[in-house]
Formats: structure tokens, C-alpha cells, sequence
């Protein structure tokens, strides 16, 4: 694939504290990722990560859920998805990258950025999919817990994983304690992966993650430390 002239146009969606949007902006700052944030959108008001951006002198917007619920109570979830592609469009985003976004999207915004858009799952998926992944893996007394950034298809959690980074569960551990360490991993292991999308060594064929035009047989592997 021929080398990229312009930065990739990265968007950030994220509803939470955005550590992992924090990583990727200094990877980006530093010249490791051949990209640029231009657009942070946050469905919720109160997230730390829209200030972040903020304060990075990003663009940062809210797309607030809550403004979209009907007088029945219901959300009008098309509406809402409608407002975020607009603010994803305003700036030309190429490629989505979920961080920490807390809102499952319908099957026709992920068709919209089919092989581009990446999320960042903090287990070795397809283990634990959805919430509370560190008690859970803990209570099925896992050896090995981790991180996984994976291509996002209509399957909530369930999109080719591109790469995870792995570590070994201690004893004593707590869920605190495991989140903790998997963070550190998700900040290693998320730009690593956006930098390749950057690069054009990535892509999505059918189900199949490509990498260096060749398929990947299973996913990358990063393990944190030598226990
Ligand atoms: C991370 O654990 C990520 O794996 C999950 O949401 C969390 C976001 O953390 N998808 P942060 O907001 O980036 O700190």
C-alpha cells in the first residue's frame, strides 16, 4: 500500500475518563502515530476526557444521550447516531477509535466505517466480552487477563482482535489492582495499533484482519512483563 501523504484524520468517542484518548493524543503529539485528532465526541457531559481534549486545544464536542430522550422516556438512539456521524463528518474523520464510549451502536453507523473503527476491550476476547471484565476474570480464576483492540463489527465485542496484550494474574489480586495494569497495557498497546492503521499496514478483508497484506492467522500478541 502506497505511504500516506496527509496525517490520518483520527476521531476519538469516548464517555469516561479517556486515558487511552490521553495516550493516543501524546503518540500522535510526539510523531510516533503519522495522524492527527480532529474531532473528540462524548455522549456524556460530565466526562473527563472532553476536558482533556479541551484543554489539548482539540476539538472537543458533546453529543449529550440524554438530550435525545423522548417525552415517553425512550432515547431516539437514530437521532443521537445521526448527531455524532454529523460531528464525525464535520471534520472528515477517516477512522474511529472507541475509547472508553459506553454507547452500543447499531449495525448502520458500523457500516458506515466498516474496517474503520477500532475498539479497545480490556480482556483477552473472546473471553469476557462486555462489563465488569477484571472481577470476572478473577472469578473464573484466570491465569492470564489482558487487553484486546479489535476491528468493531455489528457484534458487540465480538470484531477480528488485531492485537491484545497479555499479563499474568497475581495472587491477592484485586479488580482495582488488575484494572490498573491492564490500563497500562491499553495505553501501550492502542497506539501501537493506530499507528499501523496510519501507516496502511492494516485493513479488514471480510472477517479477516490483513497486516502487511498478509492475513493474520490470530491475533498479535504483547505480553507486559517477564514474571
Ligand atoms: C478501558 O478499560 C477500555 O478497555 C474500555 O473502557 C476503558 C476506558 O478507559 N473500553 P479510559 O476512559 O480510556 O481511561
Amino acid at each position: 500500500m502506497a505511504a500516506r501523504r496527509d496525517k490520518l484524520r483520527i476521531a476519538v468517542l469516548l464517555s469516561g475518563r479517556g486515558s487511552n484518548f490521553v495516550a493516543l493524543a501524546d503518540s500522535c503529539q510526539r510523531g510516533d502515530i503519522f495522524g492527527e485528532i480532529v474531532q473528540v465526541i462524548s455522549d456524556q457531559a460530565s466526562a473527563a476526557g472532553l476536558t482533556r481534549a479541551r484543554e489539548r486545544g482539540l476539538s472537543a464536542t458533546l453529543v449529550s444521550y440524554a438530550s435525545f430522550r423522548q417525552p415517553d422516556g425512550r432515547v431516539d438512539r437514530s437521532a443521537f447516531e445521526r448527531a455524532v456521524l454529523n460531528a464525525l463528518q464535520d471534520k472528515s474523520a477517516e477512522v474511529v477509535v472507541l475509547a472508553g464510549f459506553m454507547k452500543v451502536l447499531s449495525a448502520e453507523f458500523v457500516a458506515a466505517y466498516a474496517g474503520r473503527m477500532l475498539n479497545i476491550h480490556p480482556s483477552l476476547l473472546p473471553r469476557h466480552k462486555g462489563l465488569d471484565t477484571h472481577a470476572r476474570a478473577l472469578a473464573a480464576g484466570d491465569a492470564e487477563h489482558g487487553a484486546s483492540v479489535h476491528f468493531v463489527t455489528a457484534e458487540l465485542d465480538g470484531g477480528p482482535v488485531i492485537l491484545q496484550g497479555r499479563l499474568k494474574v497475581r495472587p491477592g489480586d484485586t479488580a482495582e489492582a488488575l484494572s490498573a495494569r491492564v490500563h497500562g497495557l491499553e495505553h501501550m498497546i492502542y497506539p501501537m495499533v493506530i499507528k499501523w492503521m496510519a501507516a496502511g499496514r492494516l485493513e479488514l478483508r471480510g472477517s479477516k484482519v490483513q497486516f502487511d497484506g498478509a492475513p493474520l492467522p490470530s491475533p498479535l500478541q504483547l505480553s507486559a512483563e517477564d514474571e
